[in-house]
């Protein structure tokens, strides 16, 4: 977040644009290369609260373009409204973590980070706040919208883009460009982009709550190891601690947790351990005692501390506004991951509070917070960006523990720009076919507002699955899932087991299968996320970005892209009888192995070249050799593709070791040339054999070679043009 605002504004810049009263007290702000900042008058301008939202503050730059799409600003129930007029044909996304459909036409939501165990659409809340709407016009220019505000905010997308916020009056950000994508990438720009992830989180997770004791968690990784289906990461939910009480470990079921991730490590797994804001009061428990010594706590209205009731009891709640608290929280993570622990994950942090209606703390509490996040304030203030801070303080004590591996945090509650600290999931789902579908709008709405690092619990965390179907589900889920950017299984307490060989051999091939997929995929998947990292692309996008001028496309949210280049269409009904659209023109593929009915279908866009790699069981567990390159040529002969390359861990890659490979292919009557194009990075030619896998229009045809000489081929018959 932002920890100072810009104090000179460009308030001589007032607009009139149609003359009303509303209008003649806005305050528009050039803040960019068609950005444009909004304030409803100078007043609001010179006392808006600092942005948790933005990377940093946005100077003014001078007038805003008189063609600025503006909203107007109005006051209606004791809320400040900003509005910004929909041209017809207009279709909106966004808004991060919502239930529903991708296309967000017609839906309201609130902002309000709420404990939504078990969720159904319409869901008014779910656990993270993004006041961002993109809007893409008929003609595939796009612009998009971001209300400045953490307090609770209604978005109303029925007839325009209303954003109703409780709070003072906000700040409206409207970024135009070209396209959707160039959209998001400015949207990151302002907010952010992810830190390259260790490679081992893009691999396959293996959660519930909870494994334990440590000898199941022993057995779990052996399940996988001795299948032959790929894992990388295994994680302990709340039961490894003692009483649920945060940074302690059960003595009886986890007396070792060291020589636990030691052995887990050798395995090639690594682990995740859950870390919740509650801290049980109770004096003599370290945590409690050390925050108390700092006074740490929220407090409530009256200055007294506050307590609720979580998973250990009566709990008092880090006041993660403050830096000093921060700084404690992030201390505590030393000697916790001194055990051998790789990731944190940080549950409950909207926060959630047991047995109260509204589910978390009175928003009336106090946060004391430092002059930098706009001084002491009520919860109500703080609410939608208190998990943010915590995973900031999370974030920052998990890379003190240790600075030379790339953090990996993952978050429940969150707000627009958390992407910087933490990694998501859509928390408590159903496992059911209607979640199974929302899963895929909710990650790839998530990627359009600025968080890549996004996906479901496969296959449901309430519930068994549908009577009958339960191993259909969670073979399919995992399919799909496996094609997502956070692909990790879990299940709630009680529920039956549900590891991909709990449903009997065909299930389990299935799962394999998947995975093994995403494994071969992973080369061009670690490529993504390094796109990610650094311009801000989502990882999973919609199928409308295939071609944005395709109204059949707009809608379409079973179907989506993983980057630019593969379409993955999956059966999201039972008896697979709904068919999604695809796009025009792209060519279906399969992976080595692959002829399960229960995947979903695989397409490479014409022009792309989508390299693949080997089959493994955890990502570092061979080298990428043979590399694998899909082409597909586009109309006129031609195809590109890059490859991203680097130790996988790590901050190497900042002084230049790794390697960014272009590849481009030509067609020219029957001879097909592949060939090196470019590379940055200071890694040399890798001594490994490549495979040219040519994807043509009803046959495929292979060329073998290394990237130190071009590839040469004659193809059997003379090019179709598409
Ligand atoms: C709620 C989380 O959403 C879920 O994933 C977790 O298993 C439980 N808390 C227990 O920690």
């Amino acid at each position: 977040m932002v920890m100072a605002r810009a104090r000179i504004l460009f308030v001589s810049v007032l607009v009139a644009i149609s003359g009303t009263a509303a209008h003649a007290q806005r305050v528009a702000e050039a803040v960019g290369d068609r950005i444009v900042r909004f304030h409803k008058d100078a007043a609001a301008a010179n006392a808006a609260l600092p942005s948790f939202a933005l990377v940093r503050p946005l100077a003014p730059l001078g007038p805003a373009p008189a063609s600025a799409v503006a909203p107007d600003f109005i006051v209606e129930d004791g809320k400040h409204v900003a509005i910004v007029a929909v041209p017809d044909g207009t279709s909106l996304y966004g808004t991060g973590c919502v239930t529903g459909p991708l296309l967000r036409n017609g839906r309201t939501v609130t902002l309000w980070n709420t404990d939504a165990y078990g969720y159904a659409d319409p869901a008014a809340s779910l656990y993270q706040s993004h006041p961002w709407v993109l809007a893409v016009r008929p003609d595939g220019t796009a612009f998009g919208v971001l209300a400045d505000t953490t307090w609770r905010t209604e978005i109303d997308l029925s007839s325009s883009i209303r954003f109703a916020a409780e709070g003072p009056a906000f700040p409206v950000v409207v970024i135009e460009r070209p396209s959707a994508l160039a959209v998001v990438h400015a949207l990151a720009d302002l907010t952010g982009k992810i830190e390259m992830p260790p490679k081992w989180a893009l691999g396959y997770h293996q959660c519930r709550y909870s494994y334990y004791p440590d000898s199941k968690v022993r057995e779990i990784a052996k399940g996988f190891r001795d299948r032959q289906i790929p894992c990388d990461v295994i994680w302990m939910d709340i039961d490894y601690m003692r009483g649920y009480r945060c940074f302690t470990f059960d003595p009886q079921h986890f007396p070792d947790p060291k020589a636990l991730n030691a052995d887990l490590h050798a395995q090639g797994f690594h682990t995740v351990w859950m870390i919740d804001p509650g801290i049980k009061a109770e004096p003599g428990y370290s945590i409690f005692d050390s925050g108390t010594a700092i006074d740490a706590w929220v407090k409530k209205a009256d200055g007294t501390t506050y307590q609720g009731e979580v998973w250990p009891g009566m709990c008092v709640f880090p006041d993660y506004t403050r830096q000093d608290v921060r700084t404690w929280w992030a201390g505590l993570y030393k000697d916790f991951m001194a055990t051998g622990i790789d990731g944190v994950w940080n549950d409950m942090n909207e926060p959630a509070v047991f047995n109260v209606k509204s589910k978390t703390m009175p928003e009336d509490n106090l946060h004391r917070a430092d002059a930098s996040l706009g001084g002491p304030g009520p919860h109500a203030r703080f609410h939608n960006v208190y998990g943010m801070l915590m995973v900031k303080a999370t974030r920052e004590g998990v890379m003190a523990a240790n600075p030379d591996k790339r953090p990996f945090v993952l978050s429940r509650a969150n707000y627009l720009g958390g992407q910087r600290y933490a990694a998501m999931w859509t928390g408590d789902n159903s496992a059911d076919w209607e979640h199974l579908e929302a899963s895929v709008s909710m990650s790839v709405n998530m990627g359009l507002s600025a968080q890549p690092f996004a996906g479901p619990d496969i296959g449901g965390f309430a519930g068994n699955g549908p009577a009958g179907q339960e191993g259909l589900l969670f073979g399919r889920w995992m399919g799909i899932g496996a094609m997502l950017p956070f692909a990790r299984g879990h299940t709630g307490k009680g529920n039956i087991d549900k590891e991909p060989w709990s449903f009997g051999p065909e299930v389990e091939k299935v799962c394999r299968q998947a995975l093994d997929r995403r494994y071969q995929l992973m080369p061009y998947l670690y490529t993504l996320f390094h796109e990610a990292h650094t311009r801000g692309s989502p990882v999973v996008r919609p199928a409308f970005f295939a071609d944005s001028r395709d109204p059949a496309l707009r809608s379409e949210d079973d179907t989506f892209l993983l980057g630019g280049d593969v379409c993955v269409v999956p059966q999201m009904v039972p008896d697979r009888t709904r068919t999604p659209v695809r796009p025009l023109n792209w060519r279906g593929f399969k992976l080595e192995d692959v002829m399960q009915r229960e995947l979903p279908d695989l397409l490479i866009r014409p022009g792309a070249i989508v390299p693949v790699g080997p089959v493994m069981q955890h990502v570092d567990q061979k080298p990428l050799d043979p590399l694998t390159l899909l082409v597909c040529f586009d109309a006129d002969g031609r195809a590109t593709g890059t490859l991203y390359e680097d130790a996988g861990d790590g901050w190497a890659f900042r002084d230049g070791d790794f390697r960014l490979a272009r590849f481009e292919a030509t067609l020219a009557d029957t001879k097909a040339t592949v060939r090196l194009a470019s590379f940055e990075g200071k890694r040399t030619i890798p001594d490994r054999k490549v495979i040219v896998r040519f994807i043509m229009p009803g046959y495929e045809t292979y060329a073998y070679g290394t990237e130190s000489e071009a590839i040469e081929t004659t193809l059997p018959v003379p090019r179709v043009r598409p």
